[in-house]
Protein backbone atom coordinates (compact mmCIF):
# COMPACT_ATOMS: atom_id res chain seq x y z
CA UNK A 1 0.00 0.00 0.00
CA UNK A 2 1.14 3.43 -0.81
CA UNK A 3 1.86 6.11 1.81
CA UNK A 4 -0.19 8.74 2.24
CA UNK A 5 1.52 12.23 1.10
CA UNK A 6 1.28 14.96 3.58
CA UNK A 7 0.93 18.19 1.70
CA UNK A 8 2.44 20.31 3.57
CA UNK A 9 1.40 23.81 1.79
CA UNK A 10 -1.97 22.82 2.19
CA UNK A 11 -1.65 22.51 6.24
CA UNK A 12 0.03 25.32 6.06
CA UNK A 13 -2.52 27.43 4.19
CA UNK A 14 -5.14 26.46 6.66
CA UNK A 15 -3.48 27.31 9.81
CA UNK A 16 -2.19 30.51 7.80
CA UNK A 17 -5.97 31.58 7.92
CA UNK A 18 -6.68 31.10 11.48
CA UNK A 19 -3.77 33.19 12.34
CA UNK A 20 -4.32 35.83 9.67
CA UNK A 21 -8.21 36.58 11.11
CA UNK A 22 -6.42 36.80 14.59
CA UNK A 23 -3.81 39.54 13.41
CA UNK A 24 -6.60 41.12 11.86
CA UNK A 25 -8.26 41.15 15.22
CA UNK A 26 -5.19 42.90 16.94
CA UNK A 27 -4.78 45.25 14.10
CA UNK A 28 -8.16 46.81 14.96
CA UNK A 29 -7.84 47.07 18.07
CA UNK A 30 -4.68 48.99 17.60
CA UNK A 31 -1.73 46.63 17.93
CA UNK A 32 -0.55 45.74 13.99
CA UNK A 33 1.93 42.56 15.04
CA UNK A 34 5.70 43.19 14.24
CA UNK A 35 8.72 40.94 13.42
CA UNK A 36 11.96 42.21 12.52
CA UNK A 37 14.47 40.24 11.14
CA UNK A 38 18.04 40.39 11.08
CA UNK A 39 20.57 39.08 8.65
CA UNK A 40 24.04 39.38 8.52
CA UNK A 41 26.29 38.60 5.46
CA UNK A 42 25.25 37.48 1.91
CA UNK A 43 24.75 33.83 2.05
CA UNK A 44 22.10 33.30 -0.29
CA UNK A 45 20.19 30.57 0.95
CA UNK A 46 19.46 32.93 3.99
CA UNK A 47 18.45 35.84 1.76
CA UNK A 48 15.75 33.61 -0.03
CA UNK A 49 14.75 32.12 3.49
CA UNK A 50 14.57 36.23 4.92
CA UNK A 51 12.87 37.46 1.79
CA UNK A 52 10.09 34.37 1.96
CA UNK A 53 9.41 35.65 5.48
CA UNK A 54 8.98 39.10 4.68
CA UNK A 55 6.64 38.26 2.06
CA UNK A 56 4.45 35.36 3.63
CA UNK A 57 4.61 38.69 7.03
CA UNK A 58 2.60 40.57 4.11
CA UNK A 59 0.13 37.51 3.61
CA UNK A 60 -0.95 37.10 6.55
CA UNK A 61 -1.26 40.64 8.05
CA UNK A 62 1.98 41.10 10.13
CA UNK A 63 4.51 44.51 9.96
CA UNK A 64 7.81 43.20 8.73
CA UNK A 65 11.73 45.06 8.70
CA UNK A 66 14.57 43.64 7.11
CA UNK A 67 17.74 44.79 9.07
CA UNK A 68 20.87 43.84 7.05
CA UNK A 69 24.63 44.19 8.04
CA UNK A 70 27.47 43.52 6.05
CA UNK A 71 29.50 40.22 6.62
CA UNK A 72 31.79 42.36 8.27
CA UNK A 73 29.98 44.00 10.74
CA UNK A 74 30.38 44.19 14.13
CA UNK A 75 28.98 42.35 16.80
CA UNK A 76 28.80 44.99 18.90
CA UNK A 77 26.46 46.92 16.42
CA UNK A 78 24.19 43.69 16.19
CA UNK A 79 23.47 43.74 19.36
CA UNK A 80 22.78 47.58 19.90
CA UNK A 81 19.83 46.72 17.01
CA UNK A 82 18.22 44.27 18.46
CA UNK A 83 18.44 46.06 22.13
CA UNK A 84 17.12 49.00 19.81
CA UNK A 85 14.08 46.52 18.57
CA UNK A 86 13.88 45.15 22.30
CA UNK A 87 12.57 48.23 22.79
CA UNK A 88 10.55 49.55 19.85
CA UNK A 89 6.69 49.02 20.37
CA UNK A 90 5.62 48.07 16.91
CA UNK A 91 8.06 45.33 17.18
CA UNK A 92 6.62 41.87 18.56
CA UNK A 93 9.00 39.43 17.24
CA UNK A 94 12.87 39.47 16.41
CA UNK A 95 14.87 36.62 14.70
CA UNK A 96 18.12 36.47 13.62
CA UNK A 97 18.61 34.67 10.68
CA UNK A 98 21.27 32.15 11.19
CA UNK A 99 23.96 30.78 10.05
CA UNK A 100 26.22 33.90 11.41
CA UNK A 101 29.62 35.31 10.37
CA UNK A 102 32.74 32.89 11.64
CA UNK A 103 33.32 36.11 14.21
CA UNK A 104 29.96 35.79 15.68
CA UNK A 105 29.12 34.32 19.33
CA UNK A 106 25.64 33.08 18.38
CA UNK A 107 24.65 32.28 21.73
CA UNK A 108 25.46 36.51 22.40
CA UNK A 109 23.30 37.33 19.84
CA UNK A 110 20.13 35.39 21.18
CA UNK A 111 20.57 36.13 24.24
CA UNK A 112 20.05 39.98 23.64
CA UNK A 113 16.72 39.23 22.22
CA UNK A 114 14.18 40.23 24.71
CA UNK A 115 12.96 36.85 26.40
CA UNK A 116 8.93 38.08 25.43
CA UNK A 117 10.13 38.80 21.72
CA UNK A 118 12.14 35.48 20.68
CA UNK A 119 9.95 35.05 17.43
CA UNK A 120 12.22 31.33 17.02
CA UNK A 121 12.41 29.93 20.38
CA UNK A 122 15.95 29.94 20.73
CA UNK A 123 16.80 32.42 23.59
CA UNK A 124 17.95 29.76 26.49
CA UNK A 125 15.07 30.91 28.79
CA UNK A 126 12.53 29.62 26.32
CA UNK A 127 14.82 26.67 25.51
CA UNK A 128 14.62 26.05 29.37
CA UNK A 129 10.93 26.38 29.29
CA UNK A 130 10.65 23.97 26.23
CA UNK A 131 12.89 21.40 28.46
CA UNK A 132 9.93 22.05 31.51
CA UNK A 133 7.00 21.58 29.01
CA UNK A 134 6.03 25.20 29.46
CA UNK A 135 6.69 26.50 26.18
CA UNK A 136 6.47 29.99 25.81
CA UNK A 137 7.87 30.23 22.00
CA UNK A 138 8.46 26.98 20.76
CA UNK A 139 10.74 26.72 17.85
CA UNK A 140 9.19 26.86 14.71
CA UNK A 141 10.10 23.78 12.43
CA UNK A 142 9.77 21.23 15.17
CA UNK A 143 6.43 22.71 16.08
CA UNK A 144 5.66 23.06 12.24
CA UNK A 145 6.03 19.08 12.54
CA UNK A 146 4.12 18.98 15.56
CA UNK A 147 1.51 20.82 13.95
CA UNK A 148 1.23 19.21 10.99
CA UNK A 149 0.53 15.51 13.10
CA UNK A 150 -2.29 17.63 14.64
CA UNK A 151 -3.52 18.16 11.63
CA UNK A 152 -3.77 14.57 10.10
CA UNK A 153 -4.58 12.97 13.20
CA UNK A 154 -1.34 10.98 14.19
CA UNK A 155 -1.81 9.38 17.71
CA UNK A 156 1.65 10.28 19.70
CA UNK A 157 0.56 9.22 23.14
CA UNK A 158 2.79 5.76 23.86
CA UNK A 159 4.05 5.55 20.45
CA UNK A 160 7.68 4.75 19.51
CA UNK A 161 9.24 8.09 18.15
CA UNK A 162 12.70 7.97 16.62
CA UNK A 163 14.45 11.47 16.15
CA UNK A 164 17.12 11.36 13.67
CA UNK A 165 19.52 14.23 14.17
CA UNK A 166 19.95 16.37 17.49
CA UNK A 167 20.56 19.86 16.08
CA UNK A 168 19.48 22.85 19.05
CA UNK A 169 17.22 24.40 15.74
CA UNK A 170 15.62 20.86 15.03
CA UNK A 171 16.30 17.34 16.46
CA UNK A 172 16.58 18.03 20.21
CA UNK A 173 13.15 20.46 20.48
CA UNK A 174 11.35 17.88 18.52
CA UNK A 175 12.77 15.53 20.50
CA UNK A 176 11.36 16.96 23.49
CA UNK A 177 7.81 17.95 22.29
CA UNK A 178 6.93 14.03 21.12
CA UNK A 179 8.21 13.19 24.70
CA UNK A 180 5.64 16.07 25.99
CA UNK A 181 3.03 14.49 24.09
CA UNK A 182 3.82 11.02 26.02
CA UNK A 183 5.67 9.12 23.41
CA UNK A 184 8.84 7.09 24.06
CA UNK A 185 11.36 8.87 22.26
CA UNK A 186 14.93 7.80 20.52
CA UNK A 187 17.40 10.56 19.58
CA UNK A 188 19.74 9.30 16.92
CA UNK A 189 22.87 11.36 15.68
CA UNK A 190 25.30 11.03 12.56
CA UNK A 191 27.70 8.93 14.74
CA UNK A 192 24.64 6.36 16.01
CA UNK A 193 25.96 2.90 15.42
CA UNK A 194 23.68 0.79 13.30
CA UNK A 195 20.76 3.36 12.92
CA UNK A 196 18.74 0.94 11.23
CA UNK A 197 18.31 -1.08 14.11
CA UNK A 198 16.68 2.44 15.59
CA UNK A 199 14.53 3.45 12.70
CA UNK A 200 12.98 0.50 11.79
CA UNK A 201 11.04 0.72 15.15
CA UNK A 202 9.56 3.88 14.67
CA UNK A 203 6.28 4.61 14.51
CA UNK A 204 6.87 8.05 14.10
CA UNK A 205 10.54 9.00 11.94
CA UNK A 206 11.82 12.42 11.73
CA UNK A 207 14.56 12.59 10.29
CA UNK A 208 17.13 15.76 10.06
CA UNK A 209 20.38 15.24 9.48
CA UNK A 210 21.19 17.00 6.53
CA UNK A 211 21.97 13.57 4.34
CA UNK A 212 20.63 12.96 0.79
CA UNK A 213 18.39 10.01 0.75
CA UNK A 214 19.99 8.10 4.11
CA UNK A 215 16.62 6.59 4.73
CA UNK A 216 16.16 4.05 2.83
CA UNK A 217 13.14 1.61 2.66
CA UNK A 218 14.42 -1.32 4.71
CA UNK A 219 15.00 1.20 7.54
CA UNK A 220 11.36 2.06 7.99
CA UNK A 221 8.42 0.14 9.69
CA UNK A 222 5.55 -0.97 7.38
CA UNK A 223 2.83 2.14 7.92
CA UNK A 224 5.11 4.27 10.10
CA UNK A 225 4.93 7.56 9.96
CA UNK A 226 7.82 9.61 8.23
CA UNK A 227 8.77 13.25 8.67
CA UNK A 228 12.02 14.34 6.37
CA UNK A 229 13.14 18.03 7.77
CA UNK A 230 16.23 17.43 5.42
CA UNK A 231 16.73 19.99 2.32
CA UNK A 232 19.48 18.85 0.44
CA UNK A 233 20.94 20.76 -2.52
CA UNK A 234 21.68 17.98 -5.09
CA UNK A 235 24.35 18.88 -8.16
CA UNK A 236 21.43 18.63 -10.80
CA UNK A 237 19.94 21.71 -8.79
CA UNK A 238 17.00 20.01 -7.20
CA UNK A 239 16.12 19.31 -3.53
CA UNK A 240 15.95 16.14 -1.77
CA UNK A 241 15.31 15.11 1.78
CA UNK A 242 16.99 12.65 4.14
CA UNK A 243 14.84 10.12 3.38
CA UNK A 244 14.67 8.15 0.16
CA UNK A 245 11.16 9.12 -0.87
CA UNK A 246 10.33 7.15 -3.98
CA UNK A 247 10.58 4.06 -2.29
CA UNK A 248 9.79 4.71 1.61
CA UNK A 249 6.67 6.03 0.19
CA UNK A 250 5.90 2.12 -1.18
CA UNK A 251 6.24 1.14 2.72
CA UNK A 252 5.35 3.65 5.23
CA UNK A 253 1.84 5.13 5.89
CA UNK A 254 2.48 9.05 5.62
CA UNK A 255 5.05 10.47 4.06
CA UNK A 256 5.87 14.04 3.63
CA UNK A 257 7.98 14.95 0.32
CA UNK A 258 10.70 17.78 0.11
CA UNK A 259 10.08 20.10 -1.19
CA UNK A 260 6.40 20.63 -0.36
CA UNK A 261 6.30 19.51 3.00
CA UNK A 262 8.13 21.09 6.37
CA UNK A 263 9.39 23.58 5.14
CA UNK A 264 6.33 25.67 4.32
CA UNK A 265 5.11 24.82 8.11
CA UNK A 266 8.55 26.35 9.42
CA UNK A 267 7.57 30.36 8.16
CA UNK A 268 3.82 29.27 9.46
CA UNK A 269 4.93 28.44 12.92
CA UNK A 270 7.16 31.75 12.61
CA UNK A 271 4.23 34.18 11.88
CA UNK A 272 1.68 32.39 14.99
CA UNK A 273 4.99 33.14 17.27
CA UNK A 274 4.93 36.58 16.20
CA UNK A 275 1.15 37.00 16.35
CA UNK A 276 1.11 35.10 20.05
CA UNK A 277 3.87 37.45 20.79
CA UNK A 278 2.17 40.16 19.86
CA UNK A 279 -1.07 38.77 21.72
CA UNK A 280 0.70 39.01 24.77
CA UNK A 281 1.66 42.41 24.17
CA UNK A 282 -1.42 43.69 23.79
CA UNK A 283 -2.63 41.87 26.87
CA UNK A 284 -0.22 43.39 28.87
CA UNK A 285 -0.70 47.17 27.75
CA UNK A 286 -4.71 46.73 28.04
CA UNK A 287 -4.65 44.63 31.67
N1 LIG B 1 18.52 29.13 9.63
C1 LIG B 1 18.05 27.89 9.33
N2 LIG B 1 16.93 27.63 10.02
C2 LIG B 1 16.68 28.72 10.79
C3 LIG B 1 15.65 29.05 11.71
O1 LIG B 1 14.73 28.29 12.01
N3 LIG B 1 15.75 30.27 12.27
C4 LIG B 1 16.77 31.12 12.00
N4 LIG B 1 16.79 32.30 12.61
N5 LIG B 1 17.72 30.86 11.13
C5 LIG B 1 17.68 29.65 10.54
Amino acid sequence: MEAKIIDGNAIAKEVRTEWRLRAEYLTRLGVQPGLAVIIVGNNPASSIYVRNKAKACDETGIYSEIHEFLENASQNQVIERIQELNKDSKIHGILVQLPLPRHFEINKIIASIAVEKDADGFHLYNVGALVAGQTLFPPCTPSGVMKMLEKIGIVIEGRHAVVVGRSNIVGKPMALMLLEKSATVTICTSKTHNLMEHTVRADILVTAIGKPRIISADMVKSGATVIDVGINLMSDGKLTGDVDFNLVKKKAGYITPVPGGVGPMTITMLLCNTIKAAERFYAQISA
